[in-house]
């Protein structure tokens, strides 16, 4: 089987008991603790920083943390993240002035880097960046909120950037972000991304070993 990886949001996890409840989704079987950063600004909801992040390593989380940055401007807080125990950073390109130089910088910084794409944003921002990202990561609903819809044309958008990443033989991560579930991450799959990044899908149900292990089994098929 493709090496697939299931990354639970924790904008959807219990806040007030943030370490337990990512403890407790990481013991379920998830892969990666993807951490959604938001400004109300960038995007029109406020969520959590670099403090929460060094929380969750002090706290004992050891897996991959890919932070989510829907934040403008976002080159001052990529230094913060990094020391906070960032993994992955991703922005938006919409929301750095110098989207190479951000790249730069949060590699320069010890993590891997990322171009997020909202539902209309082109991919051709990728066009002279392709061998400085370790990741794409396609947003399949408008940035701000959890429990939305997946929005179908990203299907065809995730089978495009497919194709650039095996045209550039490079190993890059085509991560998908909104409306993920079991009934259509096989799909989703399909069209090209192998890092699933699912939140109220995994949060909303008492069982989150149940919901992954389905996800899971519906990558196998
Ligand atoms: C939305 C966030 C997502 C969100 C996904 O702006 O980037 O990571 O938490 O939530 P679900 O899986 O519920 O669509
Ligand atoms: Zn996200």
């Amino acid at each position: 089987m493709k090496d697939y990886l299931i990354a639970p949001s924790i904008l959807s996890a219990d806040f007030a008991r943030l370490g337990e409840d990512v403890a407790r989704v990481l013991e379920a079987g998830a892969d990666v603790v993807h951490f959604d950063v938001m400004d109300n600004h960038y995007v029109p909801n406020l969520t959590i920083g670099p403090m929460v992040c060094k929380a969750l390593r002090d706290y004992g989380i050891q897996a991959p943390i890919d932070v989510h940055l829907m934040v403008k401007p976002v080159d001052s807080l990529v230094p913060e993240f990094a020391k906070a125990g960032a993994s992955i950073i991703t922005f938006h390109p919409e929301a750095s002035e110098h989207i190479d130089r951000t790249l730069g910088l949060i590699r320069e910084q010890g993590c891997q880097a990322g171009l997020v794409f909202n539902p209309s944003t082109p991919l051709s921002h990728l066009d002279y960046v392709m061998d400085k990202v370790d990741v794409i990561l396609l947003m399949s609903v408008n940035p701000g909120f959890g429990g939305q819809s997946f929005i179908s044309a990203t299907l065809d958008k995730l089978r495009q950037a497919r194709r650039r990443i095996d045209e550039s033989g490079r190993h890059i991560r085509l991560e998908i972000d909104g409306g993920v579930k079991v009934d259509n991450i096989r799909d989703i799959a399909e069209a090209g991304a192998d890092m699933f990044v699912a939140g109220s899908a995994i949060f909303s149900q008492p069982d989150y070993k149940a919901v992954i292990d389905q996800m899971r089994g519906e990558l196998a098929k």
